[in-house]
């Protein structure tokens, strides 16, 4: 089974692109390059590259250059940005050739944003193998590196020619890697209802009911999650490309993940185990805001233990520190912090102006578990 889907932005035409979602989808990449490219430019990390630029290589129609990152966060910066628009011009890459991305969400930001600069920006091709960058990162055309204390600061909206998740790749996919994943699609679970559009399965059930199989990464049950995913990715980000308005309630659980990224230097959680303690943070602030009621709080925290996902805050990180660090994220506006909270089953809402009070109350919670009612 193969399933393809477009990504289709109104406001920008030539955006418009498939996301091809199957397995053995290596051979196939020669039919979604662009015509005018004669020369193709590969970025990847040493780990994905070991297990996966050999097959790639040799099904591509044209002559490729390569350029190998060191795997991880850190790498995802403006010296390695540099390094490899230096390299294009060395391997002469001209702006009808393509920049594909081989990798996780590292090297799909810091390619696309290379891609995007690059001669004012060149083609470019998402072949995402995470499941985070399959579900999230890969779609939507958000490009960044990071700044020493900042992260995603430099970066730019630019849009793929296409997205092509072989889920053949996930097989050698550490499991904290999955799990990593699994966070954003439990996200999308928890939102399905807010994206204005119609999925082929009804997330939080399908969750619910095929542990085993995504667990032990069925590739079956992983393509039909994975489009589920892909498909409310795809249909906030057409209605709302620069996260004007909808697109911002994909950040479920990214205001608590982002100030515990920070203040941790990116090296204590991964982004979706930092997600992971977002979600439960915003279920428990939605529970005593009373927007949602004690059964389905518990119906969410259940499903994150499922998954393994019940990470907590460290024990030297007071909630006066967090909430000051959640201040100066990007996101926060003039000392006004926004919240995506949920509101009923699979819908959420966003909320302008939470009490600093109220956020403080929960960083506790999520701090020792044995304050909350939840207790995984
Ligand atoms: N652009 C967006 O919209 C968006 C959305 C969410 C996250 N992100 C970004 O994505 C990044 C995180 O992405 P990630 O979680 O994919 O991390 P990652 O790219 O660092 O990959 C995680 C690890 O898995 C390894 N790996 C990747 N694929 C593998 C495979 N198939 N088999 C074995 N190992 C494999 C990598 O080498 C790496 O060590 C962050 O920088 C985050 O800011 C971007």
């Amino acid at each position: 089974m193969t399933c393809s889907l477009e990504v289709k932005i109104p406001e920008s035409p030539p955006h418009g692109y498939p996301l091809v979602i199957g397995e053995n989808l290596f051979p196939e990449i020669r039919n979604y390059l662009p015509q005018s490219s004669s020369r193709l430019f590969i970025i990847s990390d040493e780990n994905v590259a070991d297990l996966y630029l050999a097959d790639l290589t040799k099904n591509l129609p044209c002559p490729f250059t390569t350029f190998i990152i060191e795997a991880g966060e850190e790498s995802k910066n403006l010296d390695n940005f540099g390094k490899i628009c230096s390299a294009a011009v060395k391997a002469d890459l001209s702006r009808k050739d393509t920049i594909i991305a081989l990798g996780g969400g590292v090297i799909g930001d810091i390619a696309g944003f290379a891609a995007a600069s690059y001669q004012r920006g060149i083609n470019f091709i998402q072949i995402p193998t995470t499941l985070l960058a399959m579900v999230d990162s890969s779609i939507g055309g958000k490009v960044a590196v990071n700044l020493p204390d900042a992260k995603n600061m430099v970066g730019a909206f630019y849009q793929p020619h296409a997205v092509i998740a072989d889920v053949n790749t996930l097989r050698t996919l550490p499991d904290k890697e999955l799990k990593t994943g699994l966070a954003e699609v439990l996200k999308y679970a928890f939102l399905a209802k807010s994206c204005n559009t119609e999925t082929a399965i009804d997330l939080l059930t399908f969750l619910e009911s095929n542990q085993d199989k995504i667990l032990t990464k069925d590739s079956q049950t992983m393509i039909t999650l994975i489009n589920a995913c892909a498909v409310l990715k795809a249909a906030v980000v057409n209605q709302d490309e620069k996260e004007t308005g909808l697109r911002a309630i994909l950040n479920l659980g990214h205001t608590f993940a982002h100030a515990l990224e920070s203040l941790t230097g990116y090296r204590h959680y991964t982004h979706g185990e930092a997600v992971a303690i977002g979600i439960k943070g915003a279920f428990l602030l939605a529970a005593d805001k009373g927007l949602i009621s004690e059964e389905y709080k518990e119906k969410a925290l259940n499903l994150l233990s499922s998954y393994g996902l019940t990470y907590t805050i460290p024990d030297d990180l007071s909630p006066e520190e967090i909430y000051a660090a959640m201040l100066h994220d990007k996101k926060a506006s003039l000392g006004q912090l926004t919240f995506i909270l949920p509101t009923a089953m699979a819908e959420v809402g966003i909320f302008p102006s939470v009490l600093p009070k109220e956020i403080k109350e929960v960083i506790s919670k999520l701090k020792n578990p044995k304050n909350s009612s939840h207790n995984p």
